[in-house]
């Protein structure tokens, strides 16, 4: 199924491949911290980088691949102590790092409260899933920036998984201004995810690292396509009041999230950008589920490129609970 969206506002760009040299890692770095996306190398597949710490650099990412839903990225860190910054560390959990990382084993454990990680990166979850990549590039983006990069696999939505720099060229030309090039993957499968939950492991994607390895007899894999299955995910997102979209006012009882002219109590983007609106979306719902209102209004949002992943959020926001 091809769901692929044309970006809204990211500029076109002329994408350039450079061979993963000091100088075009540098280069990457100036570019991430700009908030752009750049397209790096791992030993598993090729990722989408973008500082885990801003948001609209995270809408950028997503914008670029054309997601039509938020699904939740994997933080890239350096290892331990950047991801203790970030998430809490069980000693499960520290046990599978002492013998996986760097590698392709990603862990998703509860995110620290106070973690200044965009909850774009989370879509919204209250869990965060972390790798410390095992690629001298991967790293040296990491040291360079200093930040934890959120990196889904770069290529569009839809499509299969980049191994090499031309793959990604192919998929997302014209949509990132950098590929770093190094060559083939060495394990071209995208790294097992495993949720660690009181002292348990649950398979979440099967991946690089066999789940014997781990030691799960029984790996629990619901769809290794979409660990997260979006009507588990879906409770996550929705607020405690109900939602109504489309609204062009808010009624007395209810919080208004308003988009372009519409102003409402808050709103996503006064100048109508769609990047910076699905950059503000997860923060502004948690707002308006902390404001007591007894309902939520969403003014109308457009669905064409990021729009459509917003609309998307916002309907399972609003839809009938059980
Ligand atoms: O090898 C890899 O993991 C590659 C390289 C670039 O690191 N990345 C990758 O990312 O495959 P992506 O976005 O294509 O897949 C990430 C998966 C998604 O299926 C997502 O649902 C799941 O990780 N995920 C992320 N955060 C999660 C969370 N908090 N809870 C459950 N699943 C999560
Ligand atoms: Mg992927």
């Amino acid at each position: 199924m091809d769901q692929s969206i044309p970006p809204a506002t990211a500029p076109a760009f002329e994408t350039q491949i450079a061979p993963a040299s000091a100088d075009a890692i540098e280069a990457a770095a100036e570019l991430i911290l700009a908030g752009q996306p750049v397209a790096m190398p791992t030993e598993t597949v090729y990722g989408l980088a973008g500082d885990a710490t801003n948001a609209e650099a995270i809408a950028r990412v997503y914008a670029a691949k054309g997601r039509p839903s938020f699904n939740p990225l994997i933080a890239h860190v350096s290892g331990l102590s950047m991801a203790r910054q970030f998430v809490d560390i069980s000693p499960a959990a520290l046990d599978l790092m002492a013998r996986f990382w760097p590698g392709p084993l990603t862990l998703v454990l509860p995110l620290k409260p106070d973690a200044p990680i965009a909850s774009l990166v989370t879509a919204g979850l209250d869990t965060l899933a972390i790798r410390c990549p095992d690629h001298p590039v991967a790293q040296a983006l990491i040291a360079a920036t200093g930040k934890p990069l959120a990196a889904p696999s770069a290529n569009a939505s839809g499509r299969i998984s980049p191994t090499r720099a031309e793959h990604v060229l192919k998929s997302l030309g014209g949509r990132i201004p950098l590929i770093l090039d190094a060559g083939p993957t060495s394990a071209g499968l995208e790294s097992t995810i495993v949720a660690v939950e009181n002292g348990q492991l649950r398979l979440l994607r099967e991946g690089a690292i066999p789940a014997e390895q781990l030691g799960l007899e029984r790996p629990i894999v619901a769809d290794p396509a979409r660990p997260s299955a979006p009507g588990q995910l879906a409770s996550h997102y929705a607020p405690h009041q109900p939602v109504r979209l489309h609204a062009m006012a808010a009624k007395a009882h209810e919080y208004m999230i308003g988009f372009g002219d519409i102003q409402g109590d808050a709103s996503l983007s006064p100048k109508g950008d769609l990047t910076e609106a699905a950059s503000r979306l997860f923060d502004l719902l948690h707002q308006a589920e902390a404001s007591g209102k007894a309902g939520i209004a969403v003014a109308p949002i457009p669905d064409h490129g990021l729009g459509r992943a917003i609309n998307d959020r916002l309907r399972r926001a609003a839809a009938e609970r059980a």
